[in-house]
């Protein structure tokens, strides 16, 4: 079997940290979310992946990041997407590195529990055309849904429903045979003028092709939008097997539920877990709550901070009020200024968002 990574699109619900960097290589609990969608295929059999990226700047940091796989021991090959227009339209342009293969394709955006090694040697062992991951969840308008027969066949998948006949979603992982080519050739774009998978799957359940529906139990989330970036990080610290590899000084506490990472240090501060302190990040006088990832090279100086995540290079110093549910960027500087007038002052990227109280 193959796999093929969908790492395209714009990650426009995720400005202002997509207008510098793919949605895919932000980090979920210090580890680009892409990283570990090639480490659940790997960690299933499968060496050899394609990625689909974009032409532009965000498919070239997926090239830099990702490599040629050797990091991982996997082949990969880049499939570049002029631009993105929807799911059935990856699968399209792949045809060629797919060939007659059987593949799992996987969204570079989501993360899900227990990985998939489980879903492929169900597929791999059976005759099903295509099978599909469905999970029960709280806003179905926000995605594929599925309605099944009484006897849990598919009866109907609809991509985002105004009325949703079911709270069963499509998880971004499908498996499908090779019939998936003609079926991606035979629909039309949808009122969002995309190539939807949803519709390709549905042409096939109307063409009588076995699609298996697999009902997924634990969590899964599509890290699209910054609530869902905080939440995916919240489960996946709380998978993570803590460990210490940095500096803790006799007047910290740190919790057992902390990874300190190489070169960290935590020096007369707090640490809660679950939570991660990425390398060279420097935590003084401070206190850091549960839920918490701050990646490599940042510096948390008489502050407090819980329920965020913070990516590399950033400084947060000398702030009284606790920063909670933040996405804080790269090269971030928040610090408390001793200029007059005193005034909040802010240099603030396209669609920020601030919450003041
Ligand atoms: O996450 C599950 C949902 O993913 C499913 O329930 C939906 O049925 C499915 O259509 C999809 O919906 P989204 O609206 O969340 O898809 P999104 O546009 O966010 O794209 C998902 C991933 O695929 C993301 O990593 C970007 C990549 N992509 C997207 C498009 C449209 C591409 O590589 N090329 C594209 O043309």
């Amino acid at each position: 079997m193959k796999a093929l990574i969908l790492s395209g699109g714009k990650g426009s619900r995720l400005y202002p940290l997509t207008y510098t960097n793919a949605k895919q290589l932000i980090p979920v609990a210090n580890k680009p979310v892409l990283y570990r969608v090639i480490e659940a295929i790997k960690d299933a059999g499968i060496n050899d992946m394609g990625i689909v990226i974009g032409s532009g700047e965000n498919g070239r940091k997926v090239r830099a990041a990702v490599g040629d796989g050797s990091l991982w021991d996997v082949n990969i090959t880049y499939i570049v997407q002029d631009e993105p227009k929807g799911l059935a339209h990856a699968v399209l342009i792949a045809r060629e590195y797919l060939q007659h293969d059987r593949f799992v394709m996987f969204l570079g955006d989501n993360v899900i529990e227990g990985g998939i090694s489980n879903l492929i040697r169900e597929f791999e062992d059976s005759d099903y055309n295509a099978q599909i991951v469905l999970t029960p969840v709280a806003e179905p308008q926000h995605y594929g849904v599925a309605e099944l027969h009484a006897d849990g066949s598919i009866k109907r998948l609809v991509e985002k429903p105004r009325e949703p006949k079911s709270n069963l979603a499509l998880v971004g992982i499908y498996m499908f045979d090779h019939h998936i080519h003609e079926a991606v050739r035979s629909i039309k774009p949808s009122w969002r003028g995309e190539l939807e998978i949803t519709d390709a799957i549905q042409w096939l359940v109307e063409q009588g092709y076995h699609v298996h529906p697999y009902i997924h139990r634990g969590w899964w989330i599509d890290t699209g939008k910054p609530i869902d970036m905080l939440a995916a990080n919240s489960k996946v610290l709380e998978e993570l097997v803590p460990a210490i590899h940095g500096f803790v000084d006799k007047d910290s506490e740190v919790d057992e539920r902390v990874t300190i990472e190489p070169g960290a240090q935590i020096i007369n501060s707090i640490v809660r877990g679950p939570t991660i302190i990425g390398e060279n990040t420097r935590i003084i006088n401070s206190y850091v709550g549960p839920f918490t990832s701050i990646y490599h090279d940042c510096l948390i100086e008489n502050a407090e901070i819980e329920h965020c995540i913070v990516l590399e290079n950033s400084q947060i110093i000398d702030v009284s009020a606790r920063i909670t549910d933040s996405l804080i960027g790269r090269n971030v500087i928040i610090r408390r200024s001793q200029l007059k007038p005193r005034a909040l002052k802010m240099t603030l990227g396209d669609n920020s968002r601030v919450g003041l109280i």
